[in-house]
């Protein structure tokens, strides 16, 4: 072959991949929009970056494994505050303007409240990653949640507390103006007085306080030697701190609110040793957790938490769904049908199963999850007073074919 049929055919073949590489761009099919309105400002904040994390690890992970059979996801982050008002306009801008699929959000149940009757309205599949208090999936057929509810959490909490440590005088904190803790408290009431605590007070305080030496000076008043404690982080944090400034030596039970690292810079020191029951463990043993805790631990330098892990399997099951939508009926079929596409989602997304980061779940017909293993951590701080871990005191398998299970766990992880 001569020089200029050698140059000739390498023009040709260049042409030619210019060419594909356009037909190929020029069909490239437009991303699936999801919307995510978690609480990116105020208070609860210390709960929505953790979330926005997970879920971001997700749009890749599964952007990079092809996004719904060849089309990618494409997440639309909109701020829900820390109110209802804020939730309720990042539900409004992600359904009517941005035009997505569905909804992973919001971070407080006391948000839920007020802005997934919105989504109800317009029809739009809600995935709740966090809200834990009592009727969340039943506010909406198309609310669904990946966060394991209190009725299941509180009494593990409490009954590994008791068992642990031994204690029997309680008081009992909670936050009134809070959905969530108003709803936490009334299970861990419930179960102080089924595993035969003494309940000596329960005392109330509103989420928007910022001092509590009042309510701690009552709590201490009558002499507990276990306070259990329904809050957020913020507040929960800052009264935990002004129990031990006060002098108590305790124990503590948090709930659910405790169940994020960004506690430990509020309660600094003072958050070691509270128990918390978990709906996740970073050390569970499957391929999926493994690949996020890499993920997770590459971007942020440290294990994630329950909040990113939830938020990881909630648009994980938006994602499988869509997959499932479209190896039967064929995404295509909905045209230009968005409402359809929807509750096609919402019926899918309820028929599935999952296996996630938190385990393998799938839903009730209200949408409320069904998971077997859940955890209770105990908090270990860091020298530094701003870092710690939450080591684990005892796995727990309710599996409803198996009998409950508890097993102590010999070797702390975080
Ligand atoms: N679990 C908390 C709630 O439901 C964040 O509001």
């Amino acid at each position: 072959m001569n020089r200029r049929k050698i140059l000739a055919l390498f023009l040709l073949s260049t042409l030619f991949i210019v060419f594909n590489m356009t037909v190929i761009r020029a069909q490239d099919p437009a991303p699936i929009k999801i919307g995510v309105a978690v609480a990116q400002s105020g208070t609860a904040s210390a709960f929505g970056v953790e979330q926005v994390i997970g879920a971001e690890i997700a749009e890749a992970y599964f952007n990079e494994k092809g996004g719904v059979n060849g089309v990618p996801i494409e997440l639309v982050f909109q701020d829900a505050a820390t109110d209802e008002n804020g939730a309720i306009n990042a539900f409004n801008i992600l359904m009517n303007q941005e035009n997505v699929v569905g909804i992973l959000g919001p971070t407080l149940s006391q948000q839920a409240f007020a802005a997934v009757p919105e989504a109800d309205r317009v029809g739009v599949p809600v995935i709740a990653p966090s809200n834990t208090a009592a009727g969340i999936p039943q506010i909406s057929a198309f609310n669904a949640r990946v966060s394991a509810p209190v009725t299941v959490l509180a009494p593990i909490a409490l009954r590994t507390a008791v068992e642990l440590e031994g204690v029997s005088r309680a008081v009992v904190i909670f936050a009134r103006n809070d959905a969530f803790s108003s709803s936490e408290t009334v299970l861990f009431q419930s179960a102080a007085t089924e595993i035969g605590l003494n309940v000596a007070s329960v005392l109330e305080y509103e989420t928007t306080d910022t001092s509590f030496d009042i309510l701690a000076s009552d709590a201490l008043g009558n002499s507990p030697d276990v306070i259990i404690i329904s809050g957020l982080a913020v507040d929960g944090g800052t009264l935990v701190r002004t129990l031990r400034e006060l002098g108590y030596e305790g124990l503590i039970v948090g709930g659910n609110g405790f169940n994020t690292p960004n506690i430990f810079p509020i309660c600094q020191e003072y958050c070691d040793g509270i128990i918390v029951a978990q709906a996740y463990n970073n050390q569970a043993e499957s391929e999926i957790n493994a690949e996020f805790r890499a993920l997770y631990e590459e971007g942020q330098g440290k294990l994630p938490g329950q909040f990113p892990a939830q938020a990881f399997a909630g648009i994980q099951v938006f994602v499988e769904s869509l997959i499932e939508i479209d190896n039967t009926v064929g995404l295509d079929s909905f045209g230009d049908d968005l409402t359809a596409l929807r509750a096609a989602l919402n019926t899918t997304l309820l028929s599935l199963e999952y296996d996630t980061p938190i385990g393998i779940i799938s839903f009730d017909p209200d949408g409320e999850i069904i998971q077997s293993n859940f955890y209770v951590a105990q908090v270990v701080m860091n020298d530094d007073n701003e870092t710690g871990t939450f080591a684990l005191l005892v796995s727990v398998n309710l599996e409803p074919e198996a009998e409950a299970t508890e097993e102590p766990v010999s070797t702390p992880e975080s």
